[in-house]
């Protein structure tokens, strides 16, 4: 089944959504963000779970990823599509820009990235040289394209730790590593997802320029308003993608 992980500003799939059951919060490693929600929307069984809680109150650094990951794949999700808001880094990243990164590289630390963490038997070391899935991917693709919704289908995806933006010479490190998007939450999602073998890919909507790429500051106000208008385009995109109902 598919699961999406709703980023900043997105906290339900729709007003159409139908919900069919909830799951409780509690995990062998502890509370997920909300209640994971499985209902239908538009025709297909679906997962949904806000990755920042209800009205946003877990910030980037304390979301329980293990949690919501480990959760989701109780609930029966094969595939998990996660929407992420990022700064821009490269050209053809101004705000409003929607891309399917292909590439990740973490700057964050102090997160608990692992299932293997030494208390079960084995010890993990997936295989990460391709952080998303090809597939899925290549189905958010096809899907902007039925929604009539430009996409760029490749870019490599920096996750910082947050909550604070990055500063100016941060921002020219990432691009210098070749980082066209710098985002809080890609990591340790994706690999957590990679350990469950999980399908995942992100639906990034960038939000701002990134520190110091094209104006002198970043403005919180430009940051809600983009959300607040990028939002329906993922939305579209995410739309036509369960349409297709994927197994
Ligand atoms: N940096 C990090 N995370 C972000 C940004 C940014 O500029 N914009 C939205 N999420």
């Amino acid at each position: 089944m598919l699961a999406i992980i709703g980023g900043s500003g997105f906290y339900t799939p729709g007003d159409d959504f139908e919900l069919e059951e909830q799951f409780g919060p509690a995990t062998a490693y502890g509370e997920t963000s909300a209640d994971v929600l499985r209902g239908r929307w538009r025709g297909a069984g679906i997962l949904f779970l806000p990755r920042h809680g209800p009205g946003h109150r877990i910030p980037p650094h304390l979301v329980n990823y293990r949690a919501n990951l480990r959760a989701l794949a109780d609930a029966g999700a094969t595939r998990i599509v996660a929407v992420n808001a990022v700064g821009g880094i490269s050209d053809d990243m101004p705000p409003l820009t929607l891309a399917t990164p292909d590439q990740i590289i973490d700057y964050s630390s102090g997160r608990a990235h692992s299932f293997s963490d030494g208390s079960g038997d084995s010890v993990l070391h997936v295989d990460f040289t391709h952080p998303y899935s090809e597939r899925l991917r290549a189905a958010i693709a096809a899907a902007a394209r039925r929604a009539g919704q430009s996409l760029v289908t490749d870019g490599t995806y920096a996750c910082t730790n947050g909550p604070r933006l990055e500063t100016a010479a941060e921002v020219r490190r990432l691009a210098r590593d070749g980082c066209s998007m710098v985002g809080m939450t890609g990591m340790p999602e994706a690999a957590l997802a990679r350990e469950l073998d999980i399908d995942y890919a992100s639906l990034a909507l960038v939000v701002n320029w990134a520190a110091g790429v094209r104006a002198d500051h970043i403005s919180m106000p430009e940051i809600l308003q983009n959300l607040e208008q990028g939002v329906a385009r993922v939305r579209a995109v995410l739309g036509a993608l369960v349409e297709d109902n994927l197994p």
